[in-house]
C-alpha cells in the first residue's frame, strides 16, 4: 500500500449508508486509509439512505463499526484519537433513492463541496444497496446529470452480485452503459482486493523459476478450494435463491482460476490484465463433470423450503483448452458448513518419469499450495532424503507466511485496496463488462442443467465434513484425490 499514491480530494457518495456493508467494510476501510495517510484529508463522504439520522447519529453508528472492524483500530483509544478529526468529513443525507428530489439535493451538496474544498467535481458513487436498486440509481444519476462533471471525473462502484445469470448481467451492463462509460464503471469482487490473490501474479511473474514450470509440461492438475465452516446463517433468504454456483463460482472461484491460468500480461494495466483474464474464460470448455451437494441441516434453516434443492456445495472439473493447459484438469470446489474455512490453490506437479530408488517407496508428487486465507502464505511440498543409510525419501514442506515476514496485521483489508484504486482511477482489480459476462456464460449452462432433468443427484453431506463423497469420486475417477487443506489457522 505504501507505494500507492494517496488519493486526491474527492467526494465519496455511499448509497446505502445505513447498511451492513457500509458499517462493517467500507467506512472501516476508509478510516484505515485515513490513518495511513492514503486518503486525502479533503475527502468528503456523504452517506445516503432512507433512515432518519442526524450527522452526529450517523457518525456514532460508523464509529461502532470502526472500533470493531477497522485495521487501524488496534484499540478503541487509537480510533478515539483520530476519529474526531476524520469524522467531520462524514455527513448524512436522508432520502429515498427512488425519488429524483434526492439526487437534486445530492447535486447541491456536491457543488457545495466543490466550492468549500478542493474536490473539483470529482465524485465516486458507491452502490452499497440491494442489487434490485442498481439500475434505478444509475438511471436517476444519469437523469440528474450527476454521471458527468465539467470539472472532474465521476465513477461508480457496483457491488456483487452483478446479475443473477448471463441474461440479467448483460442487461445490467447495457443499462449502466446508457449512463456511464466502461472506464467509469468499477465492478467489485472483493477477492481481487486480497493481497494473496494479487500475489498469484507476483509469484508467477516476478520470479524466473516458477513460470517455466507453469504449464501442461510439468503440471498434472490444479485444485482450487474455497471452503467455509459456517452454514448460511442470516443470509438464508438470499442463499436459497442464489445457491453455491452463483454465490461463489461465478465470481471468486473464477477470479482465482483466471489468475492461475492467464498468460503473462505485458503490463500491469487494467485493460491488458483484463484481456488476459478474459482469454482464459474464453478457453474454458463447457463443464460436463459436476457434483451438487447440500448439507444435511440446510432444509431446517429459517427461510429455506422444506424440500429445497438449493446446492450448498459444488465440485467441478473443467478444462482450459489452450496451448498452455490442454489436458490439465482444474478441479474447483466450494461449500458451506465444511470442516474448515480455507481458500487455497494447489498446483500438483507431474510424477517423476523414472524412479531410481527402491521400488516399494511411495513417492508423492510435488505440490505448491497458494494459501489465500487464512494463514496466508505459500507452501511447497517436495521429497527429501531421510537421514541415514539407504535412499528413503519422505515429503517435506517449505513454507512462507506473510505474518512472519511482514508482521501480523500487515495485510490490508480488500476494501482498503479497492477503494483506493477506484479513487486513483486504477481498474485493474475490477471486472470489465466482458469478463463478467464470460464468467456467467461458464456457469449459466450448469445452472440450467442443475435445474433440469439432467441434474446430477443432490448429494447430502454432514456439517463439519469435507462435503459429499461424490466429490471424492469425481477425482478418484481420474486417479486423483483432493489435497488436505494446508492454509488453516496455526
Ligand atoms: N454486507 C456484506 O458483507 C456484503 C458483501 C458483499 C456484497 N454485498 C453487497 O452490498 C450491497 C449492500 O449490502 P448490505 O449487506 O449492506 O445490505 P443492507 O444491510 O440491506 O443495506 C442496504 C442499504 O440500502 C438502503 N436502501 C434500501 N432501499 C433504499 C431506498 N429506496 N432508498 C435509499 N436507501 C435504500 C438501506 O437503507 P434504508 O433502509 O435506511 O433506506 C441500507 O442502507 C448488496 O448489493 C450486497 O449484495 C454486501
Amino acid at each position: 500500500m505504501n507505494r500507492i499514491d494517496r488519493s486526491k480530494p474527492t467526494t465519496i457518495v455511499i448509497f446505502g449508508a445505513s447498511g451492513d456493508l457500509t458499517q462493517r467494510k467500507l467506512v472501516p476501510a476508509l478510516h484505515t486509509l485515513s490513518c495511513r495517510e492514503l486518503l486525502s484529508p479533503d475527502t468528503r463522504i456523504i452517506g445516503i439512505a432512507r433512515s432518519d439520522y442526524s450527522d452526529e447519529a450517523f457518525r456514532e453508528n460508523l464509529y461502532e463499526g470502526i472500533v470493531e472492524h477497522s485495521r487501524a483500530a488496534s484499540g478503541p483509544d487509537d480510533v478515539c484519537q483520530l476519529w474526531p478529526d476524520f469524522s467531520k468529513n462524514y455527513t448524512y443525507m436522508s432520502g429515498d433513492l427512488a425519488e429524483l428530489e434526492t439526487y437534486r439535493r445530492l447535486g447541491d451538496r456536491l457543488e457545495a463541496f466543490d466550492r468549500e474544498s478542493d474536490t473539483r467535481g470529482c465524485a465516486l458513487f458507491y452502490l452499497a444497496v440491494p442489487p434490485t436498486l442498481y439500475t434505478m440509481i444509475v438511471e436517476r444519476l444519469g437523469r440528474s446529470g450527476l454521471n458527468r462533471s465539467d470539472k472532474g471525473w465521476r465513477r461508480v462502484i457496483v457491488e456483487k452480485p452483478f446479475g443473477h445469470d448471463l441474461e440479467s448481467a448483460r442487461r445490467l451492463n447495457q443499462e449502466i452503459h446508457q449512463v456511464f462509460d466502461e472506464d467509469q464503471i468499477y465492478r467489485i469482487d472483493h477477492y481481487m482486493g486480497k493481497e494473496t490473490v494479487q500475489n498469484i501474479m507476483s509469484f508467477r511473474f516476478a520470479n524466473a523459476i516458477f513460470e517455466p514450470l507453469w504449464s501442461r509440461n510439468y503440471i498434472d492438475h490444479v485444485q482450487i478450494s474455497v471452503t467455509e465452516s459456517v452454514g448460511v446463517g442470516h443470509r438464508a433468504g438470499y442463499y436459497e435463491q442464489a445457491g453455491v454456483l452463483r454465490d461463489m463460482f461465478q465470481n471468486h472461484l473464477t477470479q482465482l482460476l483466471t489468475l492461475t491460468a492467464l498468460e503473462p500480461p505485458v503490463a500491469f494495466e487494467a485493460n491488458v490484465l483484463r484481456d488476459e483474464k478474459a482469454k482464459v474464460l474464453r478457453a474454458v470448455s463447457p463443464i460436463t463433470d459436476s457434483v451438487r451437494g447440500q448439507y444435511r441441516a440446510y432444509r431446517d434453516e429459517k427461510e429455506v423450503a422444506a424440500d429445497s434443492d438449493t446446492a450448498t456445495y459444488a465440485a467441478l472439473k473443467l478444462q482450459v483448452d489452450n496451448w498452455r493447459w490442454r489436458g490439465v484438469p482444474f478441479y474447483l470446489r466450494s461449500g458451506k458448513n465444511l470442516a474448515l474455512k480455507s481458500t487455497e490453490i494447489a498446483i500438483q506437479f507431474k510424477e517423476v518419469p523414472h524412479l531410481m530408488f527402491q521400488a516399494d517407496q511411495d513417492i508423492s508428487p510435488d505440490v505448491l499450495s497458494l494459501c489465500i486465507q487464512p494463514n496466508e502464505g505459500i507452501h511447497l511440498r517436495f521429497q527429501a532424503k531421510e537421514p541415514g543409510a539407504g535412499m528413503q525419501t519422505r515429503p517435506v514442506t517449505m513454507e512462507f507466511h506473510y505474518a512472519e515476514h511482514f508482521g501480523a496485521g500487515a495485510l490490508p483489508d480488500a476494501y482498503e485496496r479497492l477503494l483506493l484504486d477506484a479513487l486513483n482511477g486504477d481498474a485493474s482489480l475490477f471486472a470489465r463488462a466482458d469478463e463478467i459476462e464470460l464468467a456467467w456464460s461458464l456457469i449459466d449452462p450448469l445452472l440450467e442443467q442443475w435445474e433440469g432433468e439432467e441434474a446430477p443427484p443432490l448429494a447430502f453431506y454432514e456439517a463439519g465434513t469435507w462435503g459429499p463423497s461424490d466429490a471424492d469420486r469425481l477425482l478418484a475417477r481420474d486417479g486423483r484425490a483432493w489435497h488436505q487443506q494446508c492454509c488453516t489457522e496455526t
